[in-house]
């Protein structure tokens, strides 16, 4: 330890890597302190670290985390890799422009990426669908991905797949695009606090409907993500971590960026792919392992009032996990705490993504 506390001192860090320690793992993480001393400040800062009084902690008790700081994210742009500040794409790509694109977010558990096949074909799928040609063969792309998180010396990960339109002209028309962009960054995310996965989430139902899919199709999972960031931001405005969203005929659609499941009297419920929402990798992971489980599950129309008056709640999403609901509306879920099946499914998920591929 005192060796590696060394090494991590005296070592030069390769590349500037501006996260912190998440907040969920080190709560101290939001005091942005500095050291009476300026020369202890200069080595987190130059790491890019802004909370100096974590980076000290991690340099001298926590060296793991340490080290990951030092490392730079190698980021994969058409076939190269950059360091994260390097990893750039024109301006005029219509991906920044329009939002014109598509994209997928991944888990890699020990350093396997969960069901990339799925991950994939969806990925295509949606590309197909707004006449985007992706420029590798899928073949090639899972290899590259696989390569990312490894490159990225990364065991657990998320990651981030998209491919962009390409850069054009000003106006809307891809036809004046050329040379979409294929992009991978392996890094890690913490969307809720871990107390959360204890205790469960409290949301909203948000004004703001789920696309109409016959104006841009849920199924599709584009670059363009306004329709859920209007709602999250509806659940934030709320004090809520996440918001439902309703179908364009009322019913339960999804939250932002996770599907959403009820159980009544022990058997599971969750909305139909033709709902309007995005046929979730996890959701489909789940729907396996319930019925596995002897569980019956049904993909039917739910109402608000069907989650109002369920035992349970939980939603899954590849960045989200398994995470309970304890309260819509201000209505309490069943009991209020976090129900045997969602636990079970929790549980049943952690398995089946740690299980050698
Ligand atoms: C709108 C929406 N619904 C559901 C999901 C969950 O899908 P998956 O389990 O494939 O991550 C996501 C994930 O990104 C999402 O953005």
């Amino acid at each position: 330890m005192a060796v590696l506390c060394l090494i991590a001192t005296t070592l030069k860090p390769a590349k500037r890597r501006v996260e912190c320690i998440p907040p969920a793992a080190e709560p101290d993480c939001q005091r942005p302190i500095g050291s009476p001393n300026p020369a202890r400040n200069a080595y987190p800062r130059r790491l890019g670290c802004t909370h100096l009084a974590v980076a000290h902690r991690c340099l001298f008790h926590h060296y793991q985390p340490c080290l990951n700081l030092m490392a730079s994210v190698e980021i994969y742009i058409d076939g190269q890799y950059y360091a994260k500040e390097d990893a750039k794409i024109s301006v005029y790509d219509h991906g920044l422009l329009y939002g014109d694109g598509v994209f997928e977010g991944m888990r890699a558990y020990r350093g396997q990426v969960f069901r990339l096949d799925q991950h994939l074909d969806r990925l295509y799928e949606s590309a197909e669908a707004i006449l985007l040609h992706i420029p590798m063969e899928k073949s090639a792309l899972a290899q590259a991905v696989q390569a990312t998180v490894q490159r990225n010396n990364l065991q657990d990960a998320y990651i981030r797949l998209v491919v962009t339109r390409g850069a054009g002209s000003l106006g809307l028309d891809p036809a004046k695009t050329s040379n979409p962009q294929v992009i991978i960054i392996a890094d890690h995310i913490s969307l809720y606090p871990p107390e959360l996965y204890e205790k469960g989430l409290e949301i909203i139902t948000a004004a703001t409907i789920r696309n109409h899919p016959a104006a841009l199709n849920p199924r599709i999972k584009s670059l363009n993500y306004l329709n859920n960031i209007l709602a999250k931001m509806e659940g934030k405005q709320a004090g809520c971590d996440e918001a439902l969203m309703l179908n364009h005929r009322g019913e339960v659609a999804e939250c932002t960026g996770d599907n959403i499941f009820i159980v009544k009297r022990d058997q599971l419920y969750t909305p139909p792919v033709d709902a309007g929402i995005l046929e979730g990798v996890t959701r489909n992971a789940v729907i396996e392992l319930a019925r596995q489980a002897g569980r019956v599950v049904h993909e039917v129309a739910l109402t608000r009032h069907d989650i109002y008056v369920a035992d349970e709640c939980f939603l899954t999403g590849s960045a989200a996990e398994v995470i309970p609901v304890i309260k819509v509306d201000q209505r309490t879920i069943g009991s209020g705490q976090v129900g045997p099946v969602t636990k079970q499914m929790h549980a049943a998920f952690h398995e089946l993504v740690r299980q050698p591929a």
